[in-house]
């Protein structure tokens, strides 16, 4: 059998990420700029949903493009021997792009919750060579990123062992001094406090706010033609996101799920 061809497995790919990201679009407008609901989703096995609602975060502020809200900030901590976790947060404020019943977002989450690098395929479509390509699943060490040069990013995953498609929880990491970080509002400072706990390094949710595809740092050579390589930026419509810049800000979680 012929081997697939990988732009169109990209495509497609793409297309399936876009009609969950313009389900969760539609459910967001609604008449005269009300935001109603989305209608309840079905009830795993053995788990009732709270509620569905919007939580307030701080992320990464939205700069260009289409996407309606920031990134948002991972906790970071340092666990046993220096290698990084995301630290025990609300997780519901990562429950969105179809992840809502990802195990990594349960506060039940069996496994580890070290930050491990990451390729995925798409990047790797994109001709991606990171620094950190030999150690692609490796977890990440507190000194293994360096602000300024080629060491100063890394995508990585997180509490996803065995996890495939949307269950894979994706983010990206940044060696940037905590007093270089711009904060919009006294808001801002106040929420990202719980997640900058690791000084020099900053962590963001990898999951687009517009349509659902995995945001990039210094993956896509067209961030060079829109003047984003120093920035986050989602390839599917060109979303661009400040890594440096902290804003408050709102999403509507379509599905919130406990035991
Ligand atoms: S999914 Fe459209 S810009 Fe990211």
């Amino acid at each position: 059998m012929a081997a697939e061809d990988p732009i169109r497995r990209r495509l497609l790919r793409n297309i399936g990420l876009a009609a969950a990201g313009l389900a969760a679009a539609s459910a967001t407008q609604g008449a005269g700029g009300v935001l109603p609901l989305p209608p309840a989703l079905p009830e795993p096995d053995g788990v009732s949903p709270i509620a569905e609602r919007r939580v307030r975060y701080a992320g990464a502020k939205a700069v260009a493009g289409p996407a309606p809200r920031g990134l948002p900030l991972l906790p970071l901590r340092v666990g046993e021997f220096g290698y990084l976790e995301v630290a025990p947060t609300a997780w519901e404020r990562y429950r969105y792009c179809g992840s809502e019943r990802a195990p990594g977002l349960r506060s039940d989450y069996k496994g580890d919750s070290y930050l491990r690098f990451h390729l995925d395929e798409a990047a790797r479509l994109q001709g991606a060579n990171p620094w950190y390509s030999r150690r692609v699943g490796d977890r990440i060490h507190q000194d293994d990123l360096v602000p300024g040069g080629d060491r100063s990013s890394a995508k990585f995953r997180f509490r996803s062992e065995g996890e495939e498609g949307i269950n894979v929880l994706q983010g990206v990491l940044f060696a940037v001094p905590h007093d270089r970080l711009e904060f919009t509002s006294e808001a801002a400072e106040e929420m990202a406090r719980d997640a900058l706990q690791v000084p020099n390094l900053v962590a963001y949710y990898a999951a687009c706010t517009h349509f659902c595809c995995t945001v990039g740092h210094q993956e896509d050579p067209t961030a060079k033609a829109v003047n984003a390589w120093d920035l986050l930026f989602c390839s599917c419509h060109l979303a661009r996101f400040d890594p440096r810049v902290v804003h408050a800000d709102h999403g509507l979680i379509s599905g919130a799920w406990e035991p």
